[in-house]
């Protein structure tokens, strides 16, 4: 009896014990969702009142892979600065974007949010996700040599192997029936970056598979992307990671070894010309290197950033060319017109060619390979960006897609026209108001992309070859291709099927 007593009133006991803590937990929340609302520095910011009480809403865009589309969404309705977060902001004007990626005199460059930066998956860090400058900057003193003019004419060779490869290819197969353009154009940039990084082709055009590792990497960056949202709710990042330990591990031993695996190879044998390893590998003093891990975690972001990138653009080039007839019509007159024979066109060759300079730009806006944007952390006292006063341990982001879409920047923002960036005598009326800068589909600063020259001279190249051979037709299953895909900071592609007819 004694006994049960006891039991009941220890029972009892953590009963209300156990209300107060819930108590307490609910009064927290409800006292921080009040602050976030009314009393935080970023209140008077426009945006919805969930995102500036939670940062969930966000996180199941991004998890849903909507996020530039929920983004783009937000600011046509509430204008180009919008609350994303309690503690986050999006921008899409164009001098924000400035303000945002690009060093000034007296204002310092922003870091990298490691949030949606987390160390690499070797543990070490690369030229994308390196947090501090000084590191920043000794990784890309070293690599800037090899992306230089002079060191992409010296990789045409390279590259114009494996665009050969690739039209003998689509020959071969042309009779076969409609092709998934954009598995060819994949392979193609991955052989490409492939060899110019490590002196060693993946392969892939010759097997028309994608190599193991690449599978691999894809799928990493979808569950980094996803973890990394997950930053701000550290429980329940652990018990996900708990769940799916073994999942997650698996991918990132199979992603890991093979980069170091491929770097051993290149150390150990002798590379017939100069790669991007060979700038990677100097030790220019003891200040002045990267160690093999840096090297590693670097190598995996040249191979997905050098090839998935330039093989979204000619996706998307193709999908939207097929889609505006009399703009394909203009650029394969521009082309066949432009030279006699296949052999006539080269890097230096492709550069005379105004009209497809203005369909590159074009695909470039209205289909950003990159949608993320490059989140950064505001530190120290503040900082101006885009005429509001934005508080230290803010996250901002002028997201790519976003500032190239909106309507504030670009007249008749989700059409196709190429004539928005003709110049000179030809300029359009039409675009007087187009704020061109938003169009900022290679970032912009320091941290801008490094191999932006090599991406325009090999888009060129291969765009134009393609279209020497070919007379195009979109196949009726991807006639709205560009519609309802998923975003993973990657456009997560659908087949393209094009229907391919050689010209003679
Ligand atoms: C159409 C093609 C391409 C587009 C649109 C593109 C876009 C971008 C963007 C937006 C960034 C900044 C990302 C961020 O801050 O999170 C970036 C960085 C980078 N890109 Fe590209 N890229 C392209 C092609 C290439 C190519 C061909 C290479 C060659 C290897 C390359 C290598 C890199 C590297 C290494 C970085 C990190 C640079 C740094 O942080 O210093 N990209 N790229």
């Amino acid at each position: 009896m004694g006994f049960g007593l006891a039991s009941s009133l220890s029972g009892n006991t953590l009963i209300s014990a156990s209300g107060i803590v819930m108590g307490l937990g609910t009064i927290t929340i409800i006292c921080k969702a009040v602050y976030n609302l009314i009393f935080h520095p970023l209140s008077k910011v426009p945006g919805p009142r969930w995102n500036a009480i939670s940062s969930i809403p966000l996180l199941l865009a991004t998890f849903a892979g909507n996020q530039p589309f929920y983004l783009h969404d937000l600011h046509e309705k509430y204008g180009d600065i919008v609350r994303t977060g309690p503690d986050s902001l999006s921008f899409a004007d164009p001098d924000a974007a400035k303000e945002l990626y690009a060093e000034r005199p007296g204002a310092p460059e922003l870091r990298k949010d490691p949030l949606v930066y987390p160390v690499s998956l070797n543990g070490s860090f690369s030229i994308l996700n390196a947090p501090n400058h000084a590191d920043h900057n000794r990784y890309r003193r070293l690599l800037n040599p090899g992306f230089s003019d002079r060191a992409i004419r010296d990789q045409e060779s390279v590259v114009k192997l494996y665009v050969d490869l690739l039209m003998q290819r689509l020959r071969e197969n042309a009779a076969r029936g409609p092709q998934d353009m954009v598995a060819w154009f994949n392979w193609t940039t991955f052989d490409i970056i492939g060899d110019l990084t490590f002196n060693q082709p993946f392969g892939c055009l010759e097997k028309s598979a994608y190599h193991p590792w690449i599978t691999a990497v894809f799928q990493m960056v979808k569950t980094v992307v996803i973890m990394s949202g997950m930053g701000r709710y550290p429980l329940v990042k652990r018990i996900i990671l708990f769940v799916f330990k073994k999942k997650i591990e698996a991918a990132r031993m199979k992603s890991t070894e093979f980069t170091k695996a491929m770097v051993d190879h290149r150390v150990s044998s002798k590379a017939e010309r100069i790669d991007f390893l060979s700038y990677a590998l100097q030790q220019k003093s003891d200040k002045e290197f990267m160690t093999r891990e840096e090297i590693e975690a670097t190598s995996t972001i040249l191979i997905l950033g050098g090839s998935e990138t330039s093989a979204t653009f000619l996706s998307a080039a193709t999908y939207y060319l097929l889609n505006h007839p009399h703009v394909m019509q203009k650029l394969v007159g521009e082309i066949r017109g432009g030279f006699q024979k296949e052999e006539d066109i080269n890097m230096l060759t492709v550069n005379q060619l105004p009209y497809l300079q203005a369909v590159i730009k074009e695909a470039l806006r209205i289909f950003p390979p990159v949608t993320l944007g490059s989140p950064r952390v505001v530190e120290g006292h503040g900082k101006a960006i885009g005429g509001i006063m934005v508080p230290s341990g803010t996250t901002v982001n002028a997201n790519f897609y976003v500032t190239s879409r909106s309507s504030r920047n670009f007249v008749d923002q989700d059409k196709f026209l190429p004539e928005r960036w003709f110049d000179g005598d030809e300029r359009d009326p039409r675009f007087e108001t187009d704020k061109r800068s938003a169009s900022i589909p290679f970032s912009l600063g320091r941290r801008d992309c490094i191999g932006k020259n090599l991406a325009h001279a090999e888009m060129r190249l291969i765009l134009v070859r393609f279209l020497f051979n070919f007379d195009l037709e979109l196949d009726e299953r991807s006639k709205d291709w560009a519609h309802g895909l998923k975003v993973f900071s990657l456009w997560e592609k659908t087949p393209l099927l094009v229907k391919l007819k050689p010209v003679a």
